[in-house]
């Protein structure tokens, strides 16, 4: 093959294609110089290395999406060119048009530069970053317990405070958050009004707590309350440190509680168990020394750290509008230093920190990682569980919270979808939904009970069927309203649907599903909660090929030329790109060749050419082919 004919294919011109082969270490005198297929097909390969490697150490940052315009300025060229490209791949679009992140990237690629998505401010200041310098901060301690167990007391008791005397009727209804100083260590804690908000908070994404001090009365023992509280925590996966209160009480029974605790898994120390047990009284103050002495052991453990030099981020714990100050929010520092004249964002709201409160109502200019404070100043009032962070100036302020805007916009704008029979399966597998509501309808009561009966059989650990409202006569609009607002499947025997009712489900996309035989009905309903159930995948290996040599081919992609060290390669089979003994990727055998020819299959010891849709292959890395055997689970 002739050098010119192989730059011409290559889109160079042969000068061009002579000068790289010099850089290679691969002379050739002439573009009539001949070479043979295969170092023309080294050639073509080395080529496109270089080439890509050229457009990947081009990188440029932008945001998406980008307009044709503002992507035109940033690869410096004409808009209309850009445009024309666009045409050719047939869209007519005008110079405002907004590229999203595959289309820009890909007009990019044609001007020898890759598209990086710039990070926006928050990915920066949530980044830890390597080199940073850590510091020790405080222990966050969150008191849960039965309800008068004593969780406030003991906070009152530490701080001498009198904040239960405080509360209506000495119930805690807000989280409240309280630093400490106990000799040489600092701990901040948090009373809840109960587990409901501590969970709360970990469900809007706030995992603020280090460490659980469960509250349980000697004199009541565990309560129902406390076993919820015990799963919470559990759920939390933080240390879980038992006070025993009220040991002042006569009738103070300290060996119960721990005989209880041991049956909920927390064995106390003293009966060969892990948990750390400390009997106090928040009346008398006995053990609260000790209490702390555990806490401070178990945070010392724990090498809590984090950078105080940092642009300050907390997580916001209570939030109201104030008469006269305005939104005022309490908040916990995680990192960096809170300070009086910062600009913050929280949610969807912005300000400048006019003023910061201890948590003893004192003015401060500041406020360190752990620290709860009041902040003043933001225009409005964020969720408890949203983050507070300060931004570099008010421009980026608004630009957050404007990006936030539009996102929440787009999340409303999506209508709500309810659930389907034929969807259970999906919606298991993304949301984890474990339980099957169904408002059944039936014609008379005998065989509302009787369909009832027999699908209540299908109610599993696992899978529940929920029946939120049964009953005789024709499905109607209240009918459709309540699986709305439940997200219900109706299901009907033998009934009819009233017009008003079909409309509403039509126009909310709300199942409705009437049968005349009942074993229909029941055969349904079995096969949806059989989807319920979590289907298990079995892998089974069929072969490993290994990447000899990686081929760009300017059209099709790339293409691994492998040999197939072990089993099998089969096309259309599930398989995983392995470096490093890691997996890289799980994709699709999307092509097999030998030499020329699409095939089925390659056996051990043989070469093929593989395409598995995947542009980032390397010599060296294994293509790892699999069966995945799905295991249905049946009901008995
Ligand atoms: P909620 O916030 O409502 O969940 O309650 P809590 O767990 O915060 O209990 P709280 O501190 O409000 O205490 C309830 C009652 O128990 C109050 O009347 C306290 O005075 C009393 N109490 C708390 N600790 C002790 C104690 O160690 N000994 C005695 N004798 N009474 C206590
Ligand atoms: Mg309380």
């Amino acid at each position: 093959m002739r050098i010119y004919t192989l730059a011409k294919e290559l889109g160079m011109d042969s000068k061009e294609l002579i000068e790289k082969l010099k850089e290679l270490n691969f002379p050739v005198k002439s573009h009539m110089s001949s070479v043979d297929k295969e170092t023309a097909e080294i050639i073509r390969h080395e080529i496109e290395e270089l080439r890509r490697k050229e457009i990947e150490s081009n990188v440029i940052e932008v945001d998406f999406p980008i307009s044709v315009k503002d992507l035109a300025v940033k690869l410096n060229k004409k808009p209309s060119e850009i445009l024309k490209l666009l045409i050719s791949k047939g869209e007519f679009v005008n110079i405002n048009h907004n590229l999203d992140e595959k289309t820009a990237s890909e007009i990019a690629y044609s001007y020898k530069v890759t598209l990086k998505r710039k990070p926006t401010y928050e990915e920066i200041i949530f980044k830890e970053e390597k080199e940073e310098v850590l510091e020790k901060r405080a222990p966050i301690v969150t008191l849960m317990g039965h309800i008068d167990h004593g969780k406030t007391s003991i906070l009152d008791y530490i701080r001498k405070s009198k904040i239960v005397d405080k509360e209506a009727g000495g119930i805690t209804q807000h989280i409240g958050a309280y630093r400490i100083i106990f000799k040489n260590g600092e701990i901040t804690f948090l009373d809840t009004p109960g587990h409901e908000a501590f969970t709360a908070m970990r469900a809007r994404g706030a995992n603020v707590t280090d460490i659980v001090v469960l509250v349980v009365a000697a004199d009541e023992g565990i309560k129902p309350q406390t076993i919820e509280a015990i799963d919470h925590a559990r759920a939390s996966e933080v240390p879980i440190i038992v006070a025993i209160n009220k040991i002042d009480k006569p009738n103070a029974n300290i060996d119960m509680v721990k005989q209880q605790l041991s049956k909920y898994d927390l064995v106390p120390e003293d009966w060969g168990g892990k948990t750390v047990t400390v009997g106090v009284s928040a009346k008398t103050g006995a053990g609260i020394d000790e209490l702390l002495e555990m806490i401070l052991l178990q945070a010392e453990l724990m090498e809590l750290k984090v950078s105080y030099n940092r642009p300050a981020i907390g997580v916001v714990i209570e939030a109201k509008l104030s008469k006269g100050r305005g939104s005022v929010i309490t908040a916990l520092v995680q990192q960096g230093i809170l300070k009086v004249g910062d600009i913050c964002v929280s949610g969807l709201w912005w300000g400048r920190v006019r003023a910061l409160y201890d948590d003893r109502g004192r003015k401060v200019k500041d406020a360190h990682p752990s620290y709860p404070v009041e902040v003043i100043g933001l225009n409005g009032v964020p969720s408890p569980g949203e983050y507070i962070f300060v931004v570099p100036n008010e421009k980026e302020a608004r630009n957050i919270v404007e990006r936030r805007k539009e996102e929440e916009k787009k999340i409303k704008n999506i209508p709500p979808v309810h659930l389907r029979l034929e969807d259970l399966h999906e919606k298991i597998k993304e949301e984890n939904l474990k339980q099957l509501k169904i408002i059944l309808k039936a014609d008379v009561g005998g065989t509302l009970e009787a369909v009832e009966e027999a699908l209540k059989k299908f109610s599993t650990k696992e899978v529940e069927i929920n029946f939120i409202h049964k009953g005789v006569g024709s499905i109607n609009y209240s009918d459709v309203l309540l699986a709305e607002v439940s997200d219900a499947i109706i299901a009907g025997f033998k009934v009819d649907i009233e017009p008003q009712a079909k409309e509403l489900a039509r126009s909310e996309g709300i199942e409705i599903r009437v049968y005349q035989i009942v074993y229909e009905l029941i055969n349904d309903v079995k096969s949806a909660l059989e989807g319920l159930l979590s289907p298990h995948f079995k892998k089974i290996f069929v072969g490993r090929a290994k990447i000899l040599r990686v081929f760009k081919l300017s059209k099709a992609g790339v293409i691994a030329g492998c040999i197939v060290e072990k089993g099998k390669i089969i096309r259309s089979y599930t398989c995983e790109l392995i470096r490093d003994n890691k997996v890289v990727i799980s994709s699709k055998i999307a092509s097999l060749k030998r030499f020329k020819d699409d095939v089925r299959e390659v056996s051990e010891g043989m070469e093929c050419g593989i395409d598995i849709d995947y542009r980032d292959i390397r010599e060296g890395d294994y293509i790892d082919v699999f069966i995945e055997e799905k295991i249905e689970r049946k009901l008995r």
